[in-house]
């Protein structure tokens, strides 16, 4: 590949995590172009081991350019599918326009297509970056409709701290163990994006219901809206309701329902990013899907 490098007096990196000042270069990136701050995981037990960061590092180390693949095995159709994610793409203003971006997406496309990957999907608010590498916009759906009769009782739930040591450690075992939310499109196991998605968002709400399960929510004061599931088992959705005590007349799903014995309607998802893949499954990937709030990146 060219070595655009060298023209500009660049240092090209890749699978650079194990250097804590290059590690700290691109959370300064992230940072100052997104204003999140990714060093949060290290609470958690630091960056996803998966990852596989593209970057250009200036004479001073400075992160100007960075492009990330990750492995993030999907559930698809009941089906384990090796997907890869690709995230942290930013480059430096006075870096721009100089083709930094498109040389470490072909470097991280080539990097994944070798691995094997069967499938490729990302996040973004500018989809016409991906469309010449063969990525589609995947339109999203939550799942809404009256909530189940509560008849059951109620079960045993608290709120989980993220500020709390003993709660994380909680949490991470969990996610760890956990079981796919569904089996029509979900991620299979992926801990970090939920960590950082549940600090990034102060109205993300998590509660631990009978010691086993976390389950990811908002809440306007009308309408509870589920995130995740994240557990051994997935409970039905009259279980989690009654867990959460919050009676409605309508609830909202963000993510394929299949696994609450309960029938959401697909409607449009408004988000702020779009979501796109490319590769076969993606192609027959069949019904209304949506990729779990907790599971973005
Ligand atoms: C978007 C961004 C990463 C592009 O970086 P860059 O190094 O200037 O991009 P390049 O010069 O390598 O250009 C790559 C291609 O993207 C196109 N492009 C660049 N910026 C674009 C933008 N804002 N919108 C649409 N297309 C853009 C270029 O025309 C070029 O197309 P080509 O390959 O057909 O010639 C950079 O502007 C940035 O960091 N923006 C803020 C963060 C962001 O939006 N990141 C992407 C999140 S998904």
């Amino acid at each position: 590949m060219a070595d655009l490098g060298q023209q500009s007096g660049l240092t090209f990196r890749q699978d650079y995590f194990a250097d804590p000042v290059a590690w700290a270069g691109l959370v300064d990136l992230l940072r100052d172009t997104f204003s999140i701050d990714i060093s949060l995981q290290d609470q958690f037990g630091g960056p996803d081991p998966t990852s596989m960061p593209f970057g250009y590092f200036d004479a001073d180390g400075r992160c100007v350019a960075n492009f990330s693949a990750f492995s993030m095995p999907l559930i698809i159709n009941g089906r384990t599918v090796k997907a890869a994610g690709y995230q942290s793409g930013a480059v430096r203003p006075e870096w721009r326009g100089r083709g930094l971006y498109r040389d470490l997406m072909q470097r991280a496309f080539a990097q994944t297509k070798a691995e094997g990957f069967e499938l490729d999907i990302l996040l973004t608010d500018k989809p016409v970056l991906y469309q010449p590498y063969g990525f589609k916009t995947v339109p999203q759906r939550i799942f809404a409709g009256p909530p189940p009769k509560m008849i059951g009782s109620f079960p045993r739930a608290r709120p989980l701290s993220l500020e709390d040591a003993g709660d994380r450690d909680l949490l991470k075992t969990l996610l760890q163990s956990r079981v796919p939310v569904s089996q029509r499109f979900a991620v299979a196991s992926q801990m970090e994006m939920f960590y950082l998605n549940a600090r990034f968002d102060p109205d993300v709400r998590l509660t631990l219901v009978e010691y086993t399960t976390v389950v990811a929510w908002k809440y306007d004061g009308r309408t509870p809206r589920i995130l995740d599931v994240v557990g051994k088992t997935i409970p039905s959705l009259e279980a989690i309701q009654s867990a959460l005590g919050v009676p409605s007349s309508r609830i909202e799903v963000c993510f394929p329902p299949d696994q609450l014995d309960w029938q959401g309607m697909p409607e449009p998802h408004q988000g702020y990013t779009s979501l796109m893949m490319r590769g076969d499954v993606a192609d027959d990937s069949g019904g209304p899907i949506m990729l779990s709030p907790m599971a973005e990146f």
